[in-house]
């Protein structure tokens, strides 16, 4: 029988072999260790709560303010975020929107039209295939190239009628930064097929070792095409719940202009952002500083408790990474990532994520993630390492 739904996404994709172990083992009531936790609330770092609480204090009482691009204070307080990094913008700059997916939402409607193709990065998370296919946007991946760090494979980007080029800056799950001669060349590229960048830079606040040539924001380097910068209180504040993200749009001031008034009109038609929240941003981006620092500190010592536990003679490989959330485990190609992962989950109760779910093509790969709690990620890590040993 015919159905009344769009055909914008595959909808009936059905759980993966893996989800459905993990569906069984948790029904069974195997305790698991779970390493693929990205939520980070959910993993036992202390918040400031009332710090976090008198941010809100009367808030609510506000009368609303409509406003498409957001209040003025929270724009203001967004520059006051990309100062901290460096980087000088005007708040006419800065659109607020509910997340990072959001701002993605309206860039897609901002810059393309039903069909056309939006390139996007590979490996990566897949998340921009479904923002992209729910615009009606088929995504197209160009791939990045892993020779000890990562570099866009310029090869396999075909810009020809495109939308739009997304580039994940820090990406996740590899860790890495565009470098300024990449970026730069895709900005040339972009100028000159009249296209647009968007740069999502959601985990650039969690440098691990970056490469000396490392673009760490978007915003601040000059470029001939428009490049939408995005960034939200999720990652960089450990605050997903409170629903407030960002983008910095910078470019050839003219084209800039248009773009804005453009999406001016987008986003009114929204109005999304929450005003408690955008009252409460410059109190929020403060707390969120200590919510960051202790995010980073774990992701470092979780790293390299994984690092140290490898040893000179593992048969696995910990890729380098320059910043982010992720650590990326290259294991023996005796059996597929996915066999990997079900073993591990089956036999150690261990979860963890397999690297084709990010279509990492580099080797057999299982991908950790670097802000679960200490004692859990160190044991997880032991009977992965064991595992590996006793194959
Ligand atoms: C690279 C990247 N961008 C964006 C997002 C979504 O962030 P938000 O919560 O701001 O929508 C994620 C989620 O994990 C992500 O990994």
């Amino acid at each position: 029988m015919a159905r009344p739904f769009s055909r914008r996404l595959p909808w009936a994709t059905g759980e993966n072999a893996l989800a459905r172990a993990e569906a069984a083992a948790r029904a069974a009531g195997q305790p698991l260790l779970d390493l693929t936790v990205s939520n980070p609330t959910q993993v036992g770092l202390p918040y400031p709560d009332e710090e976090i609480a008198r941010a809100f204090a009367d808030t609510a009482a506000s009368p609303y303010q409509p406003a498409p691009f957001g209040l003025p204070g929270a724009r203001a307080a967004v520059v006051g975020d990309y100062a901290r990094r460096g980087v000088g913008l005007e708040a006419s700059q800065v659109v607020l929107t509910a997340s990072s997916s959001e701002s993605y939402a309206l860039l897609f409607k901002l810059l393309g039209d039903p069909g056309q193709r939006v390139l996007c990065p590979e490996p990566s998370y897949p998340l921009f295939e479904y923002l992209a296919r729910l615009e009606s946007l088929p995504p197209q991946p160009y791939r990045l190239r892993f020779d000890g760090s990562w570099h866009v494979d310029f090869d396999s980007l075909d810009l020809e009628g495109a939308a739009a080029i997304v580039l994940v800056s820090p990406n996740n799950p590899t860790g890495s930064f565009v470098s300024r001669d990449d970026f730069d060349r895709l900005a040339q590229l972009a100028a000159e097929h009249d296209l647009a960048l968007i740069v999502d830079e959601v985990f650039a606040d969690f440098p691990l070792s970056p490469a000396a040539g490392a673009v760490t924001t978007a915003a601040g380097r000059p470029s001939p095409a428009l490049v939408f910068s995005l960034g939200g209180l999720s990652k960089s504040c450990g605050l997903p719940h409170l629903k407030l993200g960002w983008m910095a749009a910078t470019g050839p001031p003219d084209l800039l202009r248009e773009a804005l008034a453009h999406l001016e009109l987008i986003a009114d038609t929204y109005l999304s952002v929450g005003t408690p929240v955008q009252l409460a941003l410059p109190g929020l981006l403060q707390a969120g500083a200590a919510i960051r620092r202790r995010i980073l500190e774990r992701v470092r010592r979780n790293r390299r408790v994984l690092a140290e536990s490898l040893g000179a003679h593992s048969p696995c490989t910990l890729l380098p990474a320059e910043a982010g959330w992720c650590a990326i485990l290259r294991v023996p190609e005796i059996m597929s990532d996915e066999d990997w992962a079900r073993t591990l989950l089956e036999k150690d109760g261990v979860l963890v994520q397999p690297g084709y779910f990010f279509d990492l093509a580099v080797g057999a790969t299982l991908v950790l993630s670097l802000i679960v709690q200490e004692q859990v990620f160190a044991e997880g890590v032991a009977r992965l390492l064991a595992r590996l040993v006793a194959r």
